[in-house]
């Protein structure tokens, strides 16, 4: 397979042991929560290595140093329901993380995305935005997410998924080319439900244990 150069897949191996056990299919959901919000934190910390930053001068309790702040505020957009996750994970150490939420689910029959829910703030385009999904299939709720995000005037946007179909990268290639995703693992393929293989079940459902 090509590789995608809108996608990168963080081989970290702390990462992928998390992913490893997020993956099985009996670990418990209460695992599978605290799994999902790690991991999240983690893609986070590596999609947010090259974020801009601006010098300010601080003073220690000793000196005085110039030293670098992040330039624009951080808004993370979950997709619900198991996005919320990704930003309860990344919220635990970056709490002045702003959110706005899109509400979406997939239709099981047509696999196309439908809104119930949309909060976001006005001011996007002066934010670094991350859009969050464990999920990338089809794309095609990710494609629906980001034009609904553009159309609102957002401009730096990154999406975090746990897991991705090539299916879905190609989609968001095509549609956002702009938009990097990283990820934890480039899975192989959809079966004919739209299910990721090899996958990892439902992540809202195993998210929120029902
Ligand atoms: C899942 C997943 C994504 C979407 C991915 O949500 O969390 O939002 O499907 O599929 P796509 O790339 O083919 O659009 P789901 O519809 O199961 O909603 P839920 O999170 O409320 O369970």
């Amino acid at each position: 397979m090509p590789p995608f150069s809108n996608l990168t897949v963080v081989e970290h191996a702390v990462i992928q042991d998390k992913l490893a056990r997020l993956r099985h299919k009996d670990t418990p959901f209460h695992d599978f929560r605290a799994l999902l919000e790690d991991i999240s934190l983690l893609l986070f910390y590596e999609a947010a290595r090259a974020l801009s930053t601006t010098d300010q001068v601080v003073e220690t309790p000793l000196e005085t140093l110039t030293a670098r702040r992040l330039t624009r505020p951080i808004l993370l957009v979950p997709i619900l329901r198991a996005g919320l996750g990704m930003a309860n994970g990344i919220v635990r150490v970056f709490p002045e993380a702003r959110i706005g939420v899109l509400g979406m689910y997939r239709d099981e029959s047509t696999l196309q995305p439908v809104d119930y829910y949309l909060r976001l703030p006005e001011d996007m385009h002066h934010m670094d935005v991350f859009l969050l999904d464990p999920m990338l299939a089809t794309g095609g709720s990710a494609r629906s997410a980001v034009d609904k995000l553009k159309r609102h005037r957002a401009e730096c946007i990154v999406m975090l998924a746990l897991i991705a179909a090539p299916e879905g990268v190609s989609l968001m290639q095509r549609h956002h080319p702009d938009v990097p995703i990283v990820t934890a693992a480039l899975d192989r393929q959809l079966n004919a439900q739209g299910f990721i293989l090899p996958g990892l079940g439902d992540a809202g459902d195993r998210y929120f244990g029902v």
